[in-house]
C-alpha cells in the first residue's frame, strides 16, 4: 500500500476541461459521468451518417463515447475516472 488514496483528487471537487471549456468533477466521477452532469449529451458522430453519440451503455461495451484524454485517443469516457486537469478533447 502507498497510501495514496483509490479515488484520484478525493479530497473535493475539482475541474477538468472539455475541449477548453472547464466542467466540475466530483471525486471519483467519470470523464462521461462529469460531461452529463455538465449538460453535455453527444460529442463525437458517427463516420458515414452524422448521427450524434455520447454516453449510451455507460459500461464501457458500446464504445460511443471515446474522447481523447491528455492526448491520449479513444478511450472510453464513461470508464477513465477524471483526475484534476485533465484535458479531454472531442472529435
Ligand atoms: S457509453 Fe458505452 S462504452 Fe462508454
Amino acid at each position: 500500500m502507498t497510501g495514496e488514496h483509490p479515488i484520484p483528487n478525493a479530497h473535493g471537487p475539482f475541474d477538468i476541461t472539455v475541449d477548453g471549456r472547464p466542467i466540475p468533477v466530483e471525486p471519483g466521477q467519470t470523464i462521461g459521468a462529469a460531461m452529463i452532469a455538465a449538460g453535455l449529451r453527444s460529442w463525437r458522430t458517427t463516420r458515414f451518417a452524422g448521427r450524434p453519440r455520447g454516453l449510451f451503455c455507460g459500461i464501457g461495451v458500446c464504445f460511443d463515447c471515446l474522447v481523447t484524454v491528455d492526448g491520449t485517443t479513444s478511450l472510453r469516457a464513461c470508464l477513465v475516472v477524471a483526475r484534476a486537469g485533465d484535458e479531454v478533447t472531442t472529435s
